[in-house]
């Protein structure tokens, strides 16, 4: 078991990793001295009975409540956050007492939520079961909901006060699920650390195979990276949004395609990393070596073309999607582009027009 501490403003807190460490539920909670009388577990619909009667077994409060929660991006919206209010206002829960999420990215984005604004905040644990929530989403603080107007534009900075990341929960989970997680990995190596961009290429397999000693090892590292890029911009002021490499183009692509099942969050931030890596050569930061290098990567994981999705007629729409992202302030579209493998930039540079040429030359050739 791997153990990661996050400081950040507003809280201090541990990330445990490791294999079915749902049993150890009580020695972890114990030990970080997290005490409640009530508890309210949120369960996403798809994690497996199996942990939810291990997680409900391990928990000792006086009154333990479950809410099970289809997870979808439809259903991340404010009549499930009403329900679980409500649940906490009927049965009385105050301040110290505590929500638990068991899910994915979507669980925890709602279940974060609610206790954020519960009485101005109540105790989270967050208990990610995919890969993506385990080494992207259940650290940093980021909780929302969407609403007609778009995805996770209600929400909250509010930091879990434990993680408790088992990667048994993963067994379960679809291949495409893994790549879906896996995208989120690969991204905070560009980002960070070359030695574990090298790490990846080299056992890309054994990785995406979830052997234990990999897959521990690459989400430790994965949070490790977040860790430090939240704890010195919790609130995405300016470094925060280098976390953001592929996805200026990952979520257009998605929105562009309707949120279609043809191409999941993962795989858009796939396309997006292949994107944001080939702008980076066009701009002349990035040199053909490390270019090489990642699009040999990609090409591994079959992602290296974007044609397969868009063509010409798609590129208006496309941009007008990546102009709507809430992190741009003026006209121009906010890229993170890649310096070399480990280094990225903050780029605004780019104009509507710009961003046009270059995805005319993506998908016109
Ligand atoms: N997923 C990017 C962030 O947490 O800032």
């Amino acid at each position: 078991m791997k153990v990661l501490k996050i400081k950040t403003k507003s809280k201090n807190y541990k990330v445990y990793i490791g294999h079915n460490i749902i049993s150890r539920f009580n020695n972890i909670i114990k030990k970080e001295k997290i005490y409640f009388q009530k508890s309210l577990i949120i369960v996403d619909k798809k994690v497996p009975k199996i942990f939810v009667k291990k997680l409900n077994s391990k928990i000792t409060s006086q009154q333990n409540f479950i809410y099970y929660f289809n997870a979808s991006e439809k259903n991340k919206n404010f009549n499930n956050v009403n329900s679980i209010l409500g649940k906490l206002f009927k049965n009385n829960f105050t301040r110290n007492d505590i929500i638990i999420c068991l899910g994915g990215g979507i669980a925890g984005d709602l279940a974060g939520f609610a206790s954020s604004i519960y009485k101005r905040g109540l105790k989270f644990i967050n208990i990610p079961s995919t890969l993506l929530s385990q080494v992207d989403s259940s650290i940093g603080g980021k909780t929302g909901i969407n609403n007609k107007f778009g995805k996770n534009l209600i929400g909250s900075f509010y930091q879990p006060d434990l993680v408790i990341t088992d990667t048994k929960l993963l067994v379960s989970l679809p291949k495409r699920e893994i790549i879906c997680g896996y995208a989120e990995i690969l991204k905070h190596s560009l980002i960070k650390n070359k030695k574990l961009f090298l790490f990846l290429d080299k056992n890309l397999n054994d990785i995406l195979e979830l052997k234990k000693n990999f897959i521990e090892k690459v989400i430790f590292e994965s949070c490790r990276i977040k860790k430090g890029v939240i704890e010195s911009d919790e609130k995405e002021v300016n470094v925060r949004k280098s976390l953001n490499l592929g996805h200026t183009f990952g979520h257009a692509y998605e929105a562009a395609l309707n949120y279609s099942k043809k191409l999941n969050h993962g795989e858009a931030v796939l396309y997006g990393i292949l994107s944001a890596t080939k702008l980076s050569k066009k701009l002349k930061m990035l040199n053909n070596n490390e270019y090489n290098l990642i699009l040999s990567h990609l090409s591994k994981l079959k992602f290296t073309n974007l044609k397969k999705f868009f063509n010409k007629k798609d590129i208006n729409k496309i941009v007008i999607f990546m102009m709507a992202d809430k992190k741009n302030y003026t006209n121009r579209i906010n890229f993170i582009t890649l310096n070399n493998i480990g280094s990225v930039s903050i780029n605004n540079q780019l104009n509507t027009n710009k961003v046009r040429n270059f995805m005319r030359s993506e998908l016109i050739k």
